[in-house]
């Protein structure tokens, strides 16, 4: 079979994770990586013996044998690169977030659709297999009805100079949340400080409302002496603790909650007895799952959806939906108002 040649763009923190795998996939043909400081990348000339250094993205445009490309640039230049390579014919695996507009992404879906192209967004999270266990015990209704999502995310660094901390940290969050939940937040506020020059928030609290009163929150931060990676969603039948930096038992799920939800007022001794909220203290249970690394499953995947013409799980709408909730939570960063969240074409 034909191996699928690809381009990495961008050759930094994130970049060289994605060479390695797809160099590791023997579907994948590593021909190109692409990054303007050359200087840096003549140390790994060596390691990627097959694999050409370039500084010019028109080599890898103008290429008719490359299929597709890998972005791992700054965000800010996430849409160009990507419109470019779409227009070249290039299937497109993008880093998170997709871009900086929620418009800018809808053309880029409608590019890759007009060009029967894949266009995916490496939401990592939503390969990692803790976080498939989880999807597959909510579509299961094991959790019940959700009734919260609660993430933090928080470490010292690495502050960036394009993007504040919930359009680099957060954003993998809103992406666990909008595949886990599937629902659009009708209300994003959120509150933030920043505490350098930059003026991009460091630290920052997103609060979103849903219909039914289901509620979330983020907490994003880039000045905590500690790393927290811990994501709490409550279900009326059961509740799950997502704790990315536990070793082992990742996920644990607790038989816990309440059981009398009904607080009309009552009026006589019984209805007040029968009325009182029953706590619920079960057993705690921690499921096995996929440890293969998340970046692996999510580059197998593209190079699927690539062969079969398939639509990622990641695609350009679900980039769209997260860029949207983080313009959002920033028009209330700004404003200090709660916001509501505008519906798109991606919407369904
Ligand atoms: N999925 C994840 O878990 C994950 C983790 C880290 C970063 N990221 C994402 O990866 C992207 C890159 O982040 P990073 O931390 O690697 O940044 P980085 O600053 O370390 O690296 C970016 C690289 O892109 C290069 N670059 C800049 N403009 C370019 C252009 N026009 N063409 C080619 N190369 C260009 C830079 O020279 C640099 O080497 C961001 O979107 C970030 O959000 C994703």
């Amino acid at each position: 079979m034909k191996q699928i040649r690809i381009g990495v763009i961008g050759y930094g923190y994130w970049g060289p994770n994605l060479v390695r795998n797809f160099n590791d996939d023997s579907r994948a043909d590593v021909a190109y990586v692409c990054d303007p400081q050359a200087a840096m990348l003549e140390k790994h000339r060596t390691r990627y013996k097959s694999v050409k250094f370039t500084s010019d993205l028109d080599e890898l445009l103008l290429d008719k044998e490359l299929d597709a490309v890998a972005i791992a640039t700054p965000v800010d230049t996430h849409y160009s690169l990507a419109k470019a390579a779409l227009e070249a014919g290039k299937h497109v695996l993008i880093e998170k977030p997709l871009c900086r507009t929620s418009s800018q992404g809808q053309e880029l879906v409608n590019i890759a659709a007009e060009r029967k192209l894949v266009l995916m967004v490496d939401h990592t999270f939503i390969y990692h297999g803790p976080i498939r266990l989880i999807k597959k015990l909510i579509l299961q209704a094991d959790l019940g009805e959700i009734l919260f999502f609660n993430s933090v995310r928080v470490n010292l660094g690495n502050f960036q100079r394009d993007v504040n901390v919930l359009w680099d940290l957060g954003a993998h969050d809103l992406a666990i949340m909008d595949y886990l939940i599937g629902k659009r937040p009708r209300e994003v506020f959120a509150i933030g400080s920043a505490h350098t020059d930059s003026q991009l928030a460091d630290i920052a609290y997103l609060t979103m409302k849903f219909e039914r009163d289901l509620i979330a929150h983020v907490n994003a931060s880039w000045l905590s002496p500690v790393k927290v990676r811990q994501i709490v969603i409550g279900g009326t039948r059961r509740m799950i603790v997502f704790d990315d930096n536990s070793q082992v038992e990742k996920v644990k799920i607790y038989d816990k909650g309440i059981e009398n939800m009904n607080l009309n007022l009552p009026t006589t001794a019984s209805q007040i007895y029968s009325s009182r909220i029953q706590y619920r203290h079960g057993d705690m249970v921690a499921p096995v799952y996929d440890v293969t690394e998340a970046l692996r499953v999510a580059v197998r995947h593209f190079l699927d959806c690539v062969t079969t013409g398939e639509t990622p799980i990641t695609d350009g709408a679900a980039g769209v939906r997260v860029v949207r909730m983080l313009e959002q939570a920033d028009v209330s960063l700004a404003s200090g108002k709660v916001t509501s969240y505008a519906a798109g074409n991606d919407d369904v």
